[in-house]
C-alpha cells in the first residue's frame, strides 16, 4: 500500500512580511508560525513521516523543542532559492518511493486543520493524479490598466485560488518539477506534464500568512481552533 507523507518547505525569508525573523518563525499565538502547521500534519494517523525542507545555513529550527513529534518530524537542510527548488530538493532527499503521496504544505499556512487534511485525502487517495486544496473565487475581478484604473470585470466564473497542501505521486512530482522549475505551486508543474489535477473545495481559513496584517487574523482562527 502506498503511504502517505507530508513535505513542508520553510527556507524562504518571508520578504513581505518585512520582520527581521524569517516568517516561518515569527511568534504566532504563543508557537513559531511554523509549529502549528506541523503540530497538524504530525498528529493525522494516515499520514507517516513530515519532512520539513529548511535553508541549509538555518540555525533557529534547532532553537526549538520538536520532542513531541519524535521521529515523525525529519529535517531536511537542502532548500533552495525557489520554492519550488525547495520542494525537488526535498523531494530527493527524502528518498520516498516513487508511488508514496506527499502533501506538500506551506510553513506559511499555520490554520490548516485535521478535517481539511482528512477531506483532501479522503478526495485524492484513489485519483489517477492528485490534486489540491482551493476556493472558488468570491469577489468581484477587475483588469486594470498601468495606472490602477479598470479596463474591464473578468468573469469569475471556474476561477479557483489554490491553497496547499497539494497532494501527488512523489515520482511524478519530481519528475514534474525537475522539468518545469519556474512555477509556483506543485500543481502547475503536474499541469506542464498534460495531466488535469483535481480542486479539492477548502476553505478561506487555509490562507497564506503573506503580510503583517495578515497575523492578526491567523492569531484569531488558532485561539478559536483550541477553544
Ligand atoms: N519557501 C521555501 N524556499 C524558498 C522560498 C519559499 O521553502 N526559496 C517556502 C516558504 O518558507 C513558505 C512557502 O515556501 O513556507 C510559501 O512561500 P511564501 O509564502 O512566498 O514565503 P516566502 O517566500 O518566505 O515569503 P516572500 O515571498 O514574502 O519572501
Ligand atoms: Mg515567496
Amino acid at each position: 500500500m502506498p503511504e502517505f507523507h507530508a513535505l513542508v518547505p520553510a527556507a524562504g525569508f518571508g520578504s513581505r512580511m518585512g520582520h527581521e525573523l524569517p516568517k516561518q518563525y515569527m511568534p504566532l499565538a504563543g508557537l513559531p508560525m511554523i509549529a502549528h502547521a506541523l503540530g497538524t500534519l504530525c498528529a493525522n494517523p494516515d499520514i507517516s513521516t513530515v519532512f520539513v525542507v529548511l535553508a541549509p545555513d538555518d540555525t533557529l529550527f534547532h532553537s526549538y523543542d520538536w520532542s513531541r513529534f519524535g521521529e515523525k518530524l525529519q529535517p531536511l537542510y537542502c532548500g533552495g532559492q525557489t520554492r519550488a527548488e525547495s520542494v525537488s530538493n526535498g523531494l530527493l532527499a527524502s528518498e520516498l518511493e516513487p508511488d508514496d503521496w506527499v502533501l506538500v504544505h506551506d510553513a506559511a499556512r499555520p490554520c490548516l486543520t485535521q478535517a481539511h487534511l482528512n477531506w483532501l485525502i479522503a478526495e485524492l487517495r484513489d485519483d489517477e493524479v492528485g490534486g489540491i486544496l482551493a476556493v472558488p473565487v468570491a469577489d468581484t475581478l477587475k483588469r486594470s490598466d498601468d495606472e490602477n484604473r479598470i479596463l474591464r470585470t473578468e468573469s469569475r466564473e471556474q476561477l479557483w485560488q489554490a491553497q496547499t497542501p497539494q497532494m501527488f505521486r512523489a515520482g511524478l512530482l519530481s519528475q514534474a518539477l525537475q522539468i518545469c522549475r519556474n512555477v509556483t505551486d506543485e500543481a502547475s508543474a503536474v499541469e506542464a506534464l498534460g495531466l488535469r489535477p483535481k480542486l479539492v473545495l477548502s476553505t478561506p481559513a487555509n490562507f497564506k500568512v503573506t503580510y503583517p496584517q495578515d497575523m492578526l487574523l491567523a492569531e484569531l482562527l488558532l485561539k478559536q481552533k483550541s477553544n
